[in-house]
């Protein structure tokens, strides 16, 4: 990876997204963030924490949350969050594809709207399996390419014009279910529903949310081995 590729400074997105995000908060996410984070327990990595709407959400059963999130201005609103939060968490500079920790070391891993924005989902991928423990889960929450062959060409055409240089990297058309599977989770509880905040995100609108497992006993693959093939 590149030193700029490593840079992920979105500015103007981040803002607007701090505020956006507060305003789907009120609009249903908040259960969806809920029902995500439900149950969860021990030591737990969210990539990707942006300005750290979950850590309302953690369940006291779990004893601590790495949040790893690269933006600045979200990453400086997550510590307020993170001192806010019903349970231990610590925020931390980093990327999803260079995850700063060690193998097996989690029990759990969140992704929430994040894989839409990672530069490569399937090294992001790679890196929760190697760092969440066999048989730990990943908890999802996606927008994702629409099952609608209409929608899913809107989708592909707004990535190619403009989406991801207005929204931070994000792209509207992943196959986040098949891209998760293809890392090697095997995909536990998984539910598809639209969520439309607001009309100017109907490309987003598709969502996934469930849990993914690293099959216990399954070696994770390496990075730089898996770069190689
Ligand atoms: C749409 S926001 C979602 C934030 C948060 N996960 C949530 O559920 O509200 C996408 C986040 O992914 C972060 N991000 C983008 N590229 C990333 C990468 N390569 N590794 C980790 N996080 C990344 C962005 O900085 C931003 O905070």
């Amino acid at each position: 990876m590149t030193e700029r590729d490593r840079r992920a400074h979105h500015p103007i997105f981040a803002r607007l997204f701090a505020r956006m995000s507060l305003a789907a908060l009120a609009k249903g996410q908040a259960d969806h963030r809920r029902e995500l984070l439900t149950g969860l327990a021990g030591r737990v990595i969210e990539v990707g924490a942006g300005n750290g709407l979950n850590f309302a959400f953690y369940p006291i059963s779990v004893t601590e949350v790495v949040a790893v999130e690269p933006e600045p201005y979200l990453r400086s609103l997550a510590l307020d969050a993170a001192r806010a939060a019903p349970v231990p968490v610590v925020v931390t500079d980093g990327l999803a594809e260079e995850l700063p920790a060690r193998d097996s070391y989690f029990d759990a891993g969140v992704a929430s709207l994040v894989l839409c924005s990672v530069r490569c989902p399937a090294d992001a991928l790679s890196e929760l399996l190697r760092v969440i423990r066999p048989g730990g889960e990943l908890r999802f929450y996606e927008h994702v390419r629409a099952d609608s062959a209409r929608l899913a060409t809107l989708q592909r055409m707004v990535d190619g014009l403009f989406w991801p240089r207005i929204a931070g990297g994000c792209h509207t058309s992943r196959d986040t279910r098949a891209n998760l599977q293809n890392a090697g989770f095997k995909v536990e509880i998984h539910r598809g529903f639209p969520f439309r905040p607001c009309f100017l995100l109907a490309p987003v609108s598709p969502h996934i949310l469930g849990v993914a497992r690293r099959p216990a006993g399954s070696p994770a693959i390496d990075t730089d081995l898996r770069r190689t093939l």
